[in-house]
């Protein structure tokens, strides 16, 4: 009886199977960081209902200098080799001018339920429930009655950004649990 080497036993084809392996190992290590990448390049569209990310909003210009606060939507417009998205509307925040240089950025989602909250003389109003935020988001009891936002409208991070165009807002849009007395990010 003879028996067949297999495979493995040749010494020539375990070179070469180490070989393919080393270079599929290789191939993976190669290509995940590219992945990972990917991923978080496409991350505030991964995450459409919860997106969340640094955005350009608006030039600083376009911001009453009396602090009245303009509502502007969130538009992922990235299209590249990668991503093409172009036009998809992420959420919606509030600036407003608190300086020459200061920008406060506020979401539009009531903290309630979830509404979008409006402009209303002296601050914000929910058309859902009525609650009344100031012009710088803290609840606004002075109209008397309950107010039924449990907190403060959500403020966001907004920076400023030096662009050939001129300065541009950029905020971190989040979105945050409705109906907690606390801010705690979804
Ligand atoms: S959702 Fe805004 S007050 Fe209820």
């Amino acid at each position: 009886v003879t028996s067949e080497p297999t495979p493995t036993s040749d010494p020539k084809r375990r070179n070469l199977l180490k070989a393919a392996a080393a270079g599929v190992i290789g191939a993976v290590l190669g290509v995940f960081p590219a992945l990972a990448g990917l991923v978080t390049f496409c991350d505030p569209l991964r995450r459409k209902s919860g997106a969340q990310g640094w955005f350009p909003v608006a030039p600083l210009e376009s911001l009453p200098e009396d602090g009245r606060p303009r509502l502007f939507k969130i538009i992922c417009e990235q299209v590249d080799a990668w991503t093409r998205c172009p036009n998809m509307p992420v959420g919606a925040v509030y600036l407003r001018r608190v300086g020459p240089r200061q920008v406060q950025a506020f979401s539009a989602v009531c903290p309630h339920l979830g509404c979008m909250v409006e402009t209303a003389e002296s601050g914000f109003i929910c058309p859902c429930h009525k609650s009344r935020f100031t012009a710088d988001g803290a609840i606004d009891a002075s109209a008397g009655g309950p107010v039924p936002s449990p907190r403060a409208m959500d403020t966001l991070e907004a920076t400023l950004e030096e662009t050939p165009e001129g300065t541009m807002v950029r905020v971190q849009y989040r979105k945050f649990r409705p109906g907690t007395a606390e801010k705690i990010p979804e």
